[in-house]
């Protein structure tokens, strides 16, 4: 079979045929070497740079180019810029003075005017970087949208791409076997995304970039569907045009993965055996799918919805709760740079209680705590960690009400719907970095599932609900489960 067969088959992932790109994708100027609108984020990344460096050995930035992608309040910048390293101070410098260039890739998110430095990496120009396509990023490229040949030198001058999945298709995109209406069929895919998701792109670069970084995601989406083991589909998604790495650092949760969770105390088993299946939704116990935007608050989401269920059902009454309180006063964890539901529950305690949704809406950025203990509705009293074992949790959610877990993402980013049940390797329980809801489980034709409530909006998997697999610890399902206790 040809190589590119499998991924034509995903075309069928959206129907019907693409209407026009929109103008403004079309239309719009490519960037300028030096944009104006690239420069306060670049003199950012570079001061973060020089952060600690003595006076006299700081680098000052040369060429810089880049990309935004906007969404909400905040920018994501991605940029490439070249920094110059000369040594002025004699009294710290190396003899003899040498003078350095680095090729620095910044990730750069901007909300209302606040940077955030997401990646740096940097290396000195004489090394290889990217192989043979390096040297073009620094130059612009004014190549046509659609055009075969520059989609082609895209993907030849990709240049952060160290994924294995990309190397090992790279020879779909070897300039003689690249069939000109595969190029039109993504094309028209891209369109259709473009479209569907309300995308808009600066600039024709950034359109023709997002394009590269969405053909690149189908082929992974691709990759993660062979080698699913349940019903999941994976394929084109509202995130299908970000990077693994920019969709990581904006959605995903490092701190989970990094920080040992604070021990709490473990909760009563319950007795006998679970009830063959069980969902919270329809029982009234859980708010609606919410959306946490360009901020890693996850954490925030699932203790939220843990609370509300406690509160639900020791108290009768389902409120939304406050995932902003938690953003903005919960020091104990890093806001949109991640947190621990442990953290959270001690901080809900130490705060005095929740408040709702209506009373301190949620942002997406971090700002100044704007609690006030009259104005809570909700409070908790302890917090207990679960059992890993899935039928004890099975038989614990079915009692007590919803559960806060954490789990490896892994294909999340291109999750439409079906049960999730990836391979052990690729989405092992060590590697947590996203805090959901359990709030339910069952059968569906003889599979097992979990049905997990996330807060990426509901124009995400079903409905905004993740299934995954029940019964294997797939991802890490059972190893980080907690609940708040309210008495
Ligand atoms: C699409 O995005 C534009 C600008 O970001 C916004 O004004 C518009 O309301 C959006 N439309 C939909 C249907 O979401
Ligand atoms: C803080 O909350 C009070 C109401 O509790 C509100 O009047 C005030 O505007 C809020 N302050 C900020 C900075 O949002
Ligand atoms: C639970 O916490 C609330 C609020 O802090 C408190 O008023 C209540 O007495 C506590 N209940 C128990 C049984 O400790
Ligand atoms: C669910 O599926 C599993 C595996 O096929 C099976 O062992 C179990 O009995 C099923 N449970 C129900 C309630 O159908």
């Amino acid at each position: 079979m040809a190589p590119w067969l499998p991924l034509l088959s995903l075309l069928g992932l959206l129907p019907g045929a693409a209407p026009a790109l929109p103008r403004r994708a079309a239309g719009a100027q490519a960037w300028e070497a030096e944009s104006s609108e690239l420069l306060a984020p670049a003199r950012f990344a570079l001061e973060m740079y020089n952060r600690g460096r003595a006076a006299g050995t700081r680098a000052a930035l040369g060429a810089v180019r880049g990309r935004v992608r906007r969404e909400g309040r905040g920018s994501l910048y991605s940029l490439q810029a070249t920094l110059e390293e000369a040594c002025n101070d004699p009294t710290v410098c190396q003899l003899p003075v040498s003078k350095k260039t680095l090729l620095c890739s910044f990730q750069v998110l901007e909300e209302l005017g606040k940077h955030t430095l997401l990646r740096r990496d940097c290396r000195p120009v004489d090394t290889k970087i990217t192989g043979a396509g390096s040297p073009q990023m620094l130059q612009s490229s004014g190549s046509n949208f659609i055009q075969g040949s520059a989609l082609i030198s895209l993907f030849q001058s990709y240049p952060d791409e160290k994924s294995e999945n990309f190397r090992s298709f790279s020879p779909l995109f070897n300039k003689d076997t690249l069939p000109e209406d595969f190029v039109m069929q993504v094309a028209s895919i891209f369109k259709e995304f473009v479209i569907t998701y309300n995308r808009t792109y600066e600039t024709k670069e950034e359109a023709q970039w997002r394009m590269s970084v969405f053909i690149n995601n189908m082929m992974r989406a691709q990759k993660i569907q062979a080698l699913d083991r349940g019903t999941a589909r994976y394929g084109v998604t509202k995130f299908s045009d970000l990077t693994e790495e920019e969709f990581r650092t904006i959605y995903l949760n490092p701190l989970l993965k990094e920080l040992r969770s604070k021990r709490m105390p473990l909760a009563m088993s319950v007795n006998g055996p679970a009830p063959p299946e069980w969902d919270w939704r329809n029982k009234g116990a859980v708010t609606k799918v919410k959306d946490q935007g360009m901020c890693g608050s996850c954490w925030a989401f699932s203790v939220t919805g843990n609370v509300e269920g406690q509160w639900f059902l020791k108290r009768g009454d389902l409120l939304s709760l406050s995932e902003q309180e938690l953003v903005d006063c919960d020091k104990l964890d890093k806001a949109c740079l991640g947190g621990l539901p442990s953290n959270a529950y001690s901080a809900i305690k130490t705060l005095g209680g929740l408040e709702t949704e209506d009373d301190y809406g949620y942002n997406g950025h971090l700002q100044t705590c704007n609690f006030s203990a009259e104005k809570a509705k909700v409070y908790i009293n302890d917090s207990v960690e679960l059992s890993q074992n899935e039928q004890k949790l099975a038989a614990w959610l079915a009692k007590n009400g919803p559960i806060s877990i954490a789990i490896n993402a892994f294909g999340m980013q291109f999750y439409r719907h079906g049960i999730s049940h990836p391979l052990r390797p690729l989405c092992s329980p060590w590697l947590i970095d996203h805090a959901v809801l359990l709030v339910g489980y069952g059968n569906r034709s003889d599979i097992p599932f979990w049905a997990i409530k996330n807060s990426w909006g509901t124009d995400w998997g079903e409905e905004g609900y993740y299934y995954l697999h029940r019964g294997s610890g797939a991802c890490g399902v059972n190893i980080m489960a907690s609940s708040a206790v309210v008495n």
